[in-house]
């Protein structure tokens, strides 16, 4: 593990603090270098000239290495700028909103230390709600909370900004724009799609060649996910669509239980050509506790957090491979952005296996700013 100083997103320090003091460690030190110095296209066939065409693409744009960082830890141009330099080709710039938007109070991330042999959570596991220890020993298998509640600034600040991230991308690079809807008091059901759809255009403006639609944080208010009401979530695709026109959509789900209820989300989506491709997964919510079994996030609201890290490592792999199925029984052409846990390339090679077209990393890559580095290691001597 590298040491915690090292972050590129230090969780030692306020969000504010990263956002305009940031990258950290590594990412900080490409960014000053103002080069790439990560190998390109070393991927599948070694034998290959390394100006040969990228093996693989996402929605017609060609992509080095199909590997990247999810919605969250980059914060804006600065952060996935680096992480292009660091060999991270699909950079998701972290989900804004149609205002300004506060963070939750700090700390945001705890480590956390699930009881379970295998140290792994899924979907109605009891300790869920009965309380996982979180405290600040930042250990390997590391899982983590995740408790910033999407702060956003204002599009009149993350505009210019996600234009700038737009172009940093170099060949065989993407920067996929996310983004929610903001439910706020007052608002009803049509205003809060007219929202999604004002904030999908602010977006669009900035030149992005496609985007990803966040319904798997609580957007709906404490622990109520859009994704849980995939008619809604139907319903919001078909009129972001309607504003995007052909622009690729992703939507961001979390962990579904049930295959009846990934079905149910499949056919109000992708089935109607509303939605392109699914990320999956997002944090799995539980109940933090400290090591009195008193509340470990300090303020209202904030009992529960959401769960990333190696933790999630097989809910995730279980959501790609379900997807991957649904996909090839109804012959449908959707993308698979496969997240949670990954950690190491032979997890890269896992969510390949299960059908990813894309795997990303968020705890994983914050800890080892090297991740795609030695992911392209091992691919080039296979
Ligand atoms: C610091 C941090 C901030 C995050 N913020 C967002 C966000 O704004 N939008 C979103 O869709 N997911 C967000 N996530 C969730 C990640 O995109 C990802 O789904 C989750 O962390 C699981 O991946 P991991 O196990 O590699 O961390 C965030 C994650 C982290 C660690």
């Amino acid at each position: 593990m590298v040491r915690d100083s090292a972050l590129f997103y230090d969780v030692r320090r306020t969000y504010e603090q990263n956002y305009r003091e940031g990258p950290f460690g590594a990412f900080a030190e490409a960014l000053a270098a103002d080069t790439a110095d990560v190998p390109r296209h070393t991927a599948s066939d070694a034998g290959d000239a390394p100006d040969a065409a990228p093996d693989y693409e996402l929605f017609g744009n060609p992509i080095d290495l199909p590997f990247g960082i999810p919605a969250g830890p980059l914060l804006n141009s600065r952060f996935t700028t680096a992480a292009f330099r660091m060999g991270f080709d699909v950079a998701v710039y972290k989900t804004v909103r149609s205002r300004a938007w506060d963070c939750n109070p700090f700390p945001n991330v705890l480590a956390v230390h699930p009881d379970a042999p295998d140290g792994a959570l899924h979907p109605g596991d009891p300790q869920l709600d009965e309380g996982v220890l979180a405290d600040d020993r930042y250990e390997q298998p590391l899982s983590i909370s995740n408790s910033f509640g999407v702060p956003s600034r204002d599009p009149d600040q993350w505009q210019p900004d996600m234009r700038d991230a737009i172009v940093a991308a170099g060949q065989g690079q993407l920067l996929v724009p996310s983004f929610q809807g903001s439910r706020v008091a007052g608002m009803d059901t049509e205003a809060y799609i007219a929202d999604h759809v004002t904030t999908a255009r602010l977006v669009a403006e900035t030149g992005a060649r496609l985007m990803e639609m966040n319904t798997s944080c609580p957007n709906e208010g404490r622990n109520r996910l859009l994704c849980n009401d995939p008619t809604l979530v139907g319903t919001i695709a078909e009129a972001v669509k309607s504003e995007i026109g052909d622009m690729p959509l992703i939507v961001k789900l979390a962990a579904m239980a049930t295959d009846a209820e990934l079905e149910r989300m499949v056919d109000e989506t992708a089935a109607h050509g509303r939605v392109q491709g699914f990320a999956a997964i997002n944090t799995i919510s539980g109940r933090l506790v400290d090591r009195d079994g008193r509340q470990a996030l300090p303020g209202e609201g904030r009992e529960h957090s959401g769960i990333c890290g190696a933790a999630i490592r097989e809910a995730g792999l279980d959501m790609v491979r379900r997807l991957s199925a649904i996909r090839a029984r109804r012959g449908l052409r959707f993308v698979i952005v496969g997240v949670g846990g990954v950690d190491s390339p032979s997890d890269y090679q896992e969510y390949r296996e299960a059908g990813a077209d894309v795997v990303m990393s968020a705890t994983g890559a914050m800890w080892n700013p090297n991740l795609a580095r030695e992911i392209r290691e091992v691919r080039s001597v296979r």
